[in-house]
């Protein structure tokens, strides 16, 4: 017999695993050749596609796009602007506390202010509502 707590870890798994099988699949494709540190992300867009991206550093460090708007912006690519997120996953290779950056969560919100973040925080790994990492994200209409 399957208990309550059990039944609820399967779902979990059933839920984020693609995700986070795909985030894996981009951290390796990463290029972060000056911090070291790959990062990958996988969201699953309205509709059940799932897109994913890495860092993509440069020399101008400034210029590095963060593994999260790297899907984003791959999905919307794809999907066009009516892209919705429902949930996002990110990893990295060294399984160190990394949640988005504040950047990142504006750019998450814009495209899924209902989105469920599942990241690596300072207390372990949870899944997390967007609008509790970015209370009050900033809309234009
Ligand atoms: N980075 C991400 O891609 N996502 C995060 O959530 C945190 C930071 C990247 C940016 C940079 O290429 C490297 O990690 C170190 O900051």
């Amino acid at each position: 017999m399957m208990g309550t707590g059990m039944r609820k870890k399967t779902e979990h798994n059933r839920a984020w695993q693609p995700l986070i099988n795909a985030a894996r699949a981009a951290m390796k494709n990463a290029h972060a050749p000056y911090s070291n540190f790959r990062v990958g992300a996988a969201l699953r867009a309205r509709g059940g596609k799932i897109f994913s991206g890495c860092n993509v550093e440069n020399a101008s460090y400034g210029l590095s796009n963060c593994a999260e708007r790297t899907a984003i912006f791959s999905a919307v690519a794809r999907l066009g602007p009516a892209m919705e997120i429902d949930a996002i996953a990110v990893v990295n290779e060294h399984d160190a506390p990394c949640s988005p950056c504040g950047a990142c969560r504006q750019v998450i919100y814009e495209f899924g202010p209902n989105a469920v973040v599942y990241f690596h925080g300072a207390t372990g790994w949870k899944p997390t509502p967007i609008t509790d990492l970015l209370p009050e994200g900033f809309r234009l209409k």
